[in-house]
């Protein structure tokens, strides 16, 4: 497995791989990886593709009071990870390269995929997100990039702006890889504390309870909500950012439970913030 640092350098190996008949996956990371990232990887090299793994923690997404300077740094071990799950290039750039001075082109993608659920927490975040992945994807020209369901919002985010800008490449949504008590995996998960670890699995649980009682029957969307609402109550550790039933490409809120049905939620754990999301039926 090659690591460079250079956009003329990720050309060249993309085009020499395209020459020998290759596919290309992109697998968009901002290191730290875990194994969530591992299966990114694995299904993009499961998929016959030269796999192109790309590390740059992308200060255009994060906010004036979030944690760019404390997001994990871990580049030797990502290296590891990557190779062991079958990558064959790491491209990890400095951010001069990506955004060299003057920089002044943003990607937005309107107001009703951005505004809500995680964009009415962190304003200007998918702008930097679109932004960073528009930019990867021409610097890459992959014909298949992987991203994790985990980040539900993000994964709609992108597949928006590839169809609203005609972009020839197709997406692939990789499942959450979850710890055995259900917490997604997430680099985030670093931050938190023992005690706070073990509250964390209590949001998936709600929206598990949530997704079992829409399978079982239950019909009211209201009393399914309230019944996650309740769960997460029973923590109050977890401070509940929001929690939301919504159709799963427009990510509108819905009034009646229907096909497509998604409840997403994020809540604030001490320093950390969760993110997570399920498919009610
Ligand atoms: O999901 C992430 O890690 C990031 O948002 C991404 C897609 C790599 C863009 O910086």
């Amino acid at each position: 497995m090659q690591c460079i640092d250079r956009i003329a350098d990720l050309r060249r190996a993309v085009k020499a791989a395209r020459q020998d008949g290759r596919k290309i996956g992109l697998v968009p990371t901002m290191g730290a990886l875990h194994r969530g990232h591992a299966a990114l990887i694995a299904q993009a090299a499961e998929d016959s593709c030269f796999t192109v793994v790309s590390i740059f923690i992308n200060p255009a997404q994060f906010g004036p009071n979030e944690d760019l300077d404390l997001y994990p740094r871990t580049l030797e071990r990502d290296l590891q990870v990557a190779a062991e799950a079958g990558a064959d290039l790491v491209f990890a750039p400095v951010a001069a390269e990506i955004y060299p001075s003057g920089f002044n082109t943003w990607v937005e993608v309107g107001g009703s995929l951005t505004d809500c659920l995680c964009g009415a927490f962190r304003p200007g975040h998918f702008r930097g997100v679109a932004t960073i992945v528009l930019k990867l994807f021409n610097m890459t020209d992959p014909d298949q990039a992987y991203f994790g369901e985990k980040d539900y919002q993000q994964l709609q985010v992108v597949r928006r702006f590839v169809q609203d800008l005609n972009l020839p490449l197709k997406i692939m949504p990789v499942p959450t890889v979850r710890e055995a008590d259900g917490l997604a995996m997430s680099s985030r998960n670093k931050y938190l504390s023992p005690e706070e670890r073990s509250v964390a699995p209590w949001l998936y649980k709600a929206l598990r309870a949530a997704a079992e009682a829409a399978t079982s029957g239950e019909g009211d969307i209201h009393a399914i909500r309230c019944h996650a609402l309740e769960i997460i109550a029973s923590q109050p550790a977890l401070q509940l950012e929001y929690l939301e039933i919504v159709d799963s490409e427009s990510l509108q809120p819905l009034h009646e439970l229907c096909p497509g049905a998604v409840m997403l939620a994020a809540a604030r754990l001490g320093n950390t913030r969760l993110i997570d999301n399920i498919k009610l039926i």
